[in-house]
């Protein structure tokens, strides 16, 4: 049997936590890694499970930890978890393929975002639910961005108005989803830039300064105190 959270949710979440954690320095896959002694993962679930709008939730974890990591969230919420594959893309596909029919919305968020809050998952949900087919959260860039060619030379500025910085979860049609995937060539490092290419209008909406991707050390840093924000 399927592990089902709330039976009346439309969502399906995918997880991919199949990552090395190779920019985060030794010391073994990124979504086990603690945060506050806890494993990222667990944050990650805990409010994905939270979100109410959410029926299913599947985990795409490291080959070697597929029972590791089912033990570790039993208690947390009911989760399906797949063998991830060697690249994200690979992981998203293989934990969508654990998605039955019936479950209209597919939301892909990634472990690294460990402290992404329910009310930004619900609002990735309700823009799909109102009829769009690819919704993505996005910040203002803050940086100036340029463009650099060879020997480190400037090319010229970026116009920034015109610039989101995209984080996950990124919402979909589960429908358009999957027509991504199956079509996919090469792999890109997210969802939306599939569904972009498959000609799939995408469409923006706040992103939040807790969904920050942990990547590299200080990032762990970062997040330990944003989880003391009350
Ligand atoms: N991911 C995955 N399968 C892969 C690669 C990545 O499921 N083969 C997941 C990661 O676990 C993470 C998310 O995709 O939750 C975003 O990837 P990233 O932040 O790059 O994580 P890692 O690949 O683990 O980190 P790194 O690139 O530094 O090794
Ligand atoms: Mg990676």
């Amino acid at each position: 049997m399927t592990a089902q959270l709330n039976a009346r949710g439309d969502v399906a979440v995918l997880v991919p936590a199949a990552g090395a954690g190779v920019r985060l320095g030794p010391g073994g896959p990124k979504a086990l890694r603690l945060l506050d002694g806890e494993p990222l993962l667990v944050h990650a679930i805990r409010r994905v499970a939270a979100a109410p709008s959410v029926r299913m939730i599947v985990v795409a974890a490291p080959a070697a930890e597929v029972d590791a990591v089912a033990a570790l969230l039993a208690p947390v919420a009911p989760v399906t978890v797949v063998s991830g594959g060697a690249e994200r893309q690979e992981s998203v596909g293989l934990a969508l393929a654990a998605v039955p029919d019936d479950i209209p919305i597919a939301l892909v968020h990634d472990a690294a975002r460990a402290l992404a809050p329910p009310a930004l998952i619900e609002s990735i949900a309700a823009a799909v639910r109102s009829g769009r087919p690819a919704v993505i959260p996005v910040l203002p860039v803050v940086d100036t961005i340029k463009q650099v060619g060879p020997g480190d030379v400037v090319h010229g500025t970026v116009d920034r108005s015109v610039l989101r910085s995209v984080q996950t979860p990124q919402g979909f049609r589960r429908d358009v989803l999957a027509a991504a995937h199956a079509g996919a060539t090469d792999p890109l490092t997210d969802d939306a830039g599939l569904v972009e290419k498959a000609g799939v209008e995408v469409t923006c909406v706040p992103g939040s300064d807790l969904a920050m991707k942990i990547t590299r050390p200080l990032d762990l840093v970062l997040a330990e105190a944003l989880l003391r924000v009350p």
